[in-house]
């Protein structure tokens, strides 16, 4: 009797058992669609690898050492140990591989794990971190934890599969404004390395604009001395429309050094981020010139002019050789700032009537035969392109430079920020574009239509489904990627502007990494609000939650 009784017991424990087995390798099996952007090829294998301490790693290239640093830090932090190396490991191994023969395309990546082994193969430093990301992605989402765990987790369970990914877009973008408010060194720290862990590749930074320059520039120190300052007692007043929400009564200021500027830069590139600064010239300018009015302005110029954002004489004069030689010195420091081949000058919503009574300006109209006013805005634009050639690098603009048709270099790239319709045309037009359409990417715009939401209401909202919906388009060499814009007039602080990047930043990557026949609204929208917004949970990132 007592016999038949714990062999029941035993039966039903193991039936048990196995149900809880069953359930697990269940688990397992489903949990290969959880990354963000979706890989092009993706494949379930059988069985699990345990990365632990036991496990070693190998590499047979140094492009693979940012990425190995990227995992072993988080390890660190989630399981206090990191991996060790073992030259010849019989299993348990995670392995490193230079494969140029093998993966043809730049960034792209394979990624094999099966129970004994994790094998990422690349040809160069960006595709080996995106191999790390995704791995990471497939592990449990306290891996992204920013801090020491209190609980260490010393075992993590890796599904068995076979990637094979590569981006479709080599311009996958997002840009800050870090001019209308101040981001602190840490923050924007924090913002590339989201961006990293989404596979966008090109943060873009809008360092100057009218409400502050945020740049240190030594040969002109009052660029910060002066023109990183706003609000009562200094020369710049909070601008008017609408830009300021938040309290008026006291100044504020911020900028970042060029030590500062150096340490995100190499922050950045241990991510396979490229920093483009943003210059933004000749309107958007009004920091620029209350800080070197004498350098900037004609002094005769009678102009009366506001920007669209009701900001009144913010722009310089493109009749002044001053101003070209301030622009060469910027630039010089600028350039030797940050390594990128490219630096982006702006040139968006030059205001309607600005040097239209400026002596100067006619001057150089009279000489050089300009007759209307996008005609001294393309000879501006052509110096200023003669200058960045001069440093050795490409200009970046906004759309509104190439409707006055300048000539320039033909390898400049325009931002289409308007409506697709514009960008479509100037890639038949044989121009290389970056589409930013704002009804789609600029992610500083509410998310739905609601007093009480965050964000701006100039254009539409965008929703994350829409931010998806985007496809970019048409299919040609000169469409070079996509971007998101973070304007930041109403991100009064960091939390804001978390809430406003996500999660609608998981949409600007998957539409900029994944081919569109992999992309799929159900299927996306299961993978952001499943192990996506984990992931965004232990990061403790204050995302727009659904409702
Ligand atoms: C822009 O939104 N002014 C580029």
């Amino acid at each position: 009797m007592f016999f038949s009784k714990s062999l029941a017991i035993n039966f039903g424990l193991s039936i048990v058992a196995l149900f809880v087995l069953a359930l697990s390798s269940a688990a397992a099996q489903s949990s290969i669609n959880v990354i963000i952007p979706k890989p092009q090829k993706l494949k379930q294998g059988k069985g699990i690898f345990l990365l632990d301490r036991q496990t070693r790693y190998l590499a047979d290239t140094p492009l693979s050492n940012d990425a190995l640093r990227y995992l072993q830090r988080q390890l660190q932090l989630t399981s206090g140990y990191t991996l060790q190396e073992s030259p010849s490991p019989k299993k348990h191994i995670l392995a490193f591989h230079y494969a140029p023969q093998k993966i043809k395309k730049p960034e792209a990546y394979h990624l094999h794990i099966d129970k004994k082994k994790i094998l990422i193969e690349a040809r160069d430093r960006a595709g080996f971190f995106y191999g790390v990301i995704t791995l990471m992605q497939l592990m449990d989402p306290s891996i992204w934890q920013q801090k020491a765990a209190a609980v260490q987790k010393q075992c993590w369970q890796i599904p068995a599969c076979m990637i094979e990914d590569y981006p479709r877009f080599r311009w996958r973008g997002m840009m800050l404004d870090c001019s209308r408010n101040f981001f602190s060194k840490a923050y924007v720290k924090k913002f590339i390395d989201r961006m990293a862990q989404q596979k966008l590749n090109r943060f873009h930074w809008h360092l100057t604009d009218d409400e502050g320059w945020r740049i240190q520039i030594r040969r002109y120190p009052l660029l910060t001395k002066i023109g990183a300052k706003r609000g009562p007692g200094t020369k710049l007043p909070f601008s008017t429309y609408p830009a300021m929400r938040g309290p008026k009564n006291r100044p504020q200021s911020g900028h970042y050094c060029q030590q500062d500027i150096r340490e995100i830069v190499a922050y950045a590139r241990a991510r396979a981020i490229e920093i483009l600064p943003e210059i933004d010239l000749p309107g958007h300018a009004k920091a620029a010139v209350i800080s070197y009015p004498r350098l900037l302005q004609d002094p005769q110029d009678r102009s009366r002019y506001r920007s669209v954002q009701r900001v009144s004489n913010n722009t310089i004069n493109p009749g002044m050789e001053s101003s070209y030689l301030f622009l060469e010195n910027v630039i010089a420091e600028v350039a030797a700032l940050f390594p990128f081949g490219s630096i982006h000058l702006g040139g968006d919503e030059i205001p309607r009537g600005a040097w239209q009574k400026s002596p100067a300006v006619r001057k150089l109209m009279q000489q050089k035969g300009l007759k209307t006013t996008k005609a001294v805005q393309n000879y501006f634009f052509g110096r200023m392109d003669k200058i960045l050639a001069r440093h050795h690098r490409q200009m970046i603009a906004w759309q509104e430079v190439l409707e006055g048709r300048p000539k320039l270099r033909k390898d400049n790239i325009f931002m289409a920020w308007k409506s697709p319709k514009a960008g479509i045309k100037a890639i038949k037009n044989r121009r290389n574009i970056i589409m930013a359409p704002v009804a789609f990417l600029y992610f500083d715009q509410q998310y739905i239509r609601n007093k009480k939401e965050p964000g701006h209401t100039w254009s539409t909202p965008v929703s994350l489904q829409k931010a998806y919906s985007y496809r970019p388009a048409p299919h040609s060499p000169y469409l070079r990627g996509v971007e998101a814009c973070l304007w930041s007039e109403t991100l009064l602080n960091e939390q804001i502007a978390d809430y406003l990047a996500w999660p609608r930043s998981f949409a600007l990557a998957e539409l900029a990494w994944t081919e569109p026949a992999h992309r799929n609204w159900d299927d996306f929208k299961k993978r952001v609000y499943g192990k996506g917004v984990q992931r965004l949970k232990a990061q403790q990132i204050h995302y727009r939650r659904p409702r």
